[in-house]
């Protein structure tokens, strides 16, 4: 089957109001997270993407319910039977390893597939691996699969990570929740999404605290129950929208976003000439300037610069006036888009770590290849920018972090079309 590709005819402004879908970095680690209810739950704001689609298969694949109506998923996780997720469903999402937590939690045995390395680099586990062993798992790894189990019950520990993991910080708090003791996990990531995994597990019984700092606490209890709860708004969708507005010299509300989760995207809209002003639960961006060149823009773990945001801000800065330079540090494979980008006129120089774009006056429709999920994103929003036609292929790689870009962005007057 040939896979569809996206079509943008560029140059027409961005305009009007666009609202936000739930987080997918959030509702990916919360629907693993139901597993250790036990119990029924029901989580809201769940956007229909191609990484929660398989979440729920994985879901189902152990033994539970799972019913999706609209943006709703309830889950009943009393009926799981099975600790072993197969290579086929580990293969189909990356992420599916923040389901090791879980499912060790709840069953105290996982045996899943080792997910290997993908489109930003390797992306290893030792972090996380060393943190389950801190815990008290044993682990064995044969053959590219991973068998995880506990001896009894968790009795707590204190586990410094040596850089703020994200994944690390959510399997560690996922597989430490049901047990007898306290684990403090220092040096852990700060991120929104941490946080809101963090009340989703308290909505259930579970008593963590200090999420949101560097020091996370889990007391350990002996069960938890099933809860109701909405996930978060997805900054990083926000932040690509935003990115729309600010290349067309267009104006954008974005509506059901958390401002204070996005200083930093916000702080680089606003250097690059962008009037940005946020609202208790809006954003509202224009940029009617022509857009400046950023001296340095730094990936950093929250409350830094997103690392996800990256590659679309260097798509912005294709068309800004003056040499901008992009320091990516979480990723080492992270400029991808650059190669694509230059295809459609963009000067983009990119070595190691480093990127810099010298402002080109206009870009031009081109052929290009989304490569992973945010270069895909990132070539959408240059095309919208781009004189004539740019196709963007490879769009399973944008279908798993954006509910139909296409239809956001015709509905504040992009054209664009999929087929
Ligand atoms: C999560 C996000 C991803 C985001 C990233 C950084 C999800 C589903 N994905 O990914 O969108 O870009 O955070 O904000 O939430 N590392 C190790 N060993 C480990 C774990 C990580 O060396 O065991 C390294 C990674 O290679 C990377 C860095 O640490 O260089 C950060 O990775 P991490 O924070 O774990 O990102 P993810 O949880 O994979």
């Amino acid at each position: 089957m040939t896979e569809s590709r996206l079509y943008i005819e560029g140059g027409r402004k961005i305009q009007g109001e666009i609202s936000v879908h739930g987080a997918k970095n959030s509702v990916l680690p919360v629907l693993a997270a139901t597993l250790l209810s036990g119990s029924v739950c029901v989580i809201h704001n769940c956007p229909a993407l191609s990484d929660v689609f398989s979440s729920c298969r994985i879901l189902r694949s152990l033994g539970c319910k799972c019913r999706r109506e609209g943006s709703t998923v309830e889950i009943d996780a009393k009926t799981i039977s099975d600790y072993e997720i197969s290579e086929n469903l580990m293969r189909e999402m990356r992420s599916s390893i923040v389901f090791l937590g879980a499912i060790l939690g709840r069953l105290r045995r996982c045996r899943l597939s080792f997910p290997g390395g993908c489109e930003l680099g390797p992306r290893p586990i030792d972090i996380h691996l060393a943190g389950l062993r801190k815990l008290g798992a044993k682990i064995y790894e044969d053959h590219g699969v991973l068998d995880c189990s506990f001896g009894g019950t968790v009795l707590g520990a204190d586990i410094t990570l040596p850089l703020p993991s994200v994944g690390a910080t959510e399997n560690i708090m996922l597989a430490a929740v049901l047990g007898s003791g306290e684990t403090v996990i220092r040096n852990s990531a700060r991120e929104p999404e941490i946080v809101d995994l963090a009340g989703f597990l308290n909505a259930c019984g579970a008593e963590i605290s200090g999420q949101g700092s560097s020091t996370v606490t889990i007391k350990g209890v002996s069960s938890l129950h099933g809860s109701e709860y909405t996930v978060m708004p997805d900054r990083i969708v926000a932040a690509t929208y935003m990115g729309a507005a600010a290349i067309t010299g267009g104006e954008l509300m974005l509506k059901g976003v958390r401002p204070s989760d996005m200083y930093s995207t916000v702080s680089v809209f606003e250097q690059m000439g962008a009037n940005v002003y946020p609202y208790a639960d809006r954003i509202y961006i224009s940029a009617k300037k022509h857009l400046s060149a950023i001296k340095t823009v730094r990936t950093m773990p929250y409350p830094g610069f997103p690392t996800d945001c990256q590659p679309i801000v260097m798509a912005v800065l294709t068309k800004a006036r003056g040499t901008s330079m992009i320091v990516e540090n979480i990723f080492e494979n992270r400029f991808r888009a650059a190669a694509e980008l230059r295809r459609m006129g963009a000067d983009i120089k990119a070595e190691g770590k480093v990127a810099v774009i010298e402002g080109v006056p206009r870009l031009s429709g081109a052929a290009t290849v989304a490569t992973d999920l945010r270069a895909g994103a990132a070539l959408v929003i240059a095309g919208l920018a781009a004189e004539g036609t740019t196709t963007v292929t490879n769009i399973h790689y944008i279908d798993r972090g954006y509910e139909s870009i296409e239809t956001a962005l015709r509905s504040v007057g992009a054209k664009i079309r999929r087929a």
